[in-house]
């Protein structure tokens, strides 16, 4: 019932612009929320809904591809997939400081978004269909109170919304169908809309993606170590059956070597920091009291597998003073 309201509530917000060419469009990234907010918008309008989905070269092991899957195959949803990666990782190149990596994603996210939205009416319009009115935005009621009082420790300390720009570049009128739910209700949606669970439990992934877990410079190596190590983890996680209970949990990339010794040889090589924490809000949060056992077996197989690492660490700082990312 929760979902028919919703969607009988926006559907009427679309429907008041008469034109039944009115095109909508709308980022999703793989996560809950924005495939949640797809979901019903291609419900409601089908094909005149555009879900554009950009590889920004930081997103988690196999994301994109599986995203794609998700969205196009099981959810139906006519989705346009921008391989921008190597934009991204040219502009990063060289760049150390953290609110500077999130302005290069953020300004280039709404470059590569723009244009595919253009391609998109462009051919639209070609085909004698009309023109894009509307942006679909999975925004959640915490962000709607986060934006209104945008003092909040969160908003001077890193700035995390990217995609504001695009409404003042694409004069589009915003669609939010999701602005007055929590998590846990946007959650409780999709499991109504029969989401597969995976997708559902997802823990939040920042937009800047891996680029603020490579600390230092984001090269393609150092990527691809980050993302090898973070996945090992997850999957570790999960095969223990405490994804669920973690709010959120990631392997960061230190810009840091130190000694190790691998047979007869000593090594020099990169650290991993661990992180896992437990959070209602993501404002405050403590430190997941991560097993021995499987911090063992995670680090065991880290060293082992990810070839440029010799160092492993577990992350024991709560929110505040620490933050849950490290950049
Ligand atoms: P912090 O690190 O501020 O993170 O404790 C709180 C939550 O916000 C996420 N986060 C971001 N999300 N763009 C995003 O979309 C960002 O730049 C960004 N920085 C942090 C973080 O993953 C956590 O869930």
């Amino acid at each position: 019932d929760l979902g028919k309201e919703l969607l009988e509530n926006f559907v009427v917000k679309i429907c008041h612009a008469k034109s039944s060419w009115t095109m909508v469009v709308g980022a999703v990234s793989g996560g809950v929320d924005s495939t949640i907010a797809a979901k019903l918008m291609s419900m409601a309008i089908g094909d005149r809904f555009h879900a554009i989905l950009v590889d920004n070269g930081v997103m988690r092991m196999n994301e994109c591809a599986q995203s794609k899957v998700l969205l196009q195959e099981h959810l139906g949803i006519n989705l346009t997939l921008a391989d921008a990666s190597e934009l991204f990782l040219g502009r990063l190149k060289g760049v150390t400081n953290p609110e500077q990596k999130r302005k290069i994603i953020g300004n280039t996210f709404i470059e590569v978004f723009e244009a595919e939205a253009a391609k998109i009416e462009k051919e639209q319009e070609e085909s004698g269909k009309g023109k894009i009115e509307f942006l679909l935005q999975g925004t959640l009621y915490p962000d709607v109170i986060e934006s209104i009082s945008f003092k909040g420790p969160s908003a001077t300390i890193k700035t995390h919304h990217n995609v504001g720009g695009l409404l003042e570049d694409m004069k589009l009128k915003v669609i939010e169908p999701l602005r007055e739910l929590f998590k846990d209700e946007v959650r409780e949606l999709g499991s109504i809309l029969k989401i597969d669970d995976e997708l559902v439990w997802r823990h939040p992934f920042p937009g800047p993606g891996i680029a603020i877990r490579v600390l230092g410079e984001v090269t393609p190596s150092q990527v691809e170590i980050a993302r090898k190590a973070d996945y090992i983890y997850i999957e570790e996680i999960k095969k223990a059956g405490l994804y669920r209970k973690i709010s959120q949990a990631y392997a960061a990339l230190l810009p840091v070597k130190s000694v190790g010794v691998m047979g007869d040889n000593r090594t020099y090589e990169q650290v991993i920091a661990l992180r896992a924490v437990e959070t209602t809000d993501f404002m405050t949060a403590d430190w997941f009291e991560m097993p021995y056992a499987l911090l063992k077996k995670i680090s065991s197989r880290i060293i082992n597998e990810v070839d440029g690492v010799n160092r492993v660490v577990y992350d024991i700082s709560s929110k505040p003073p620490a933050t849950i990312e490290w950049e």
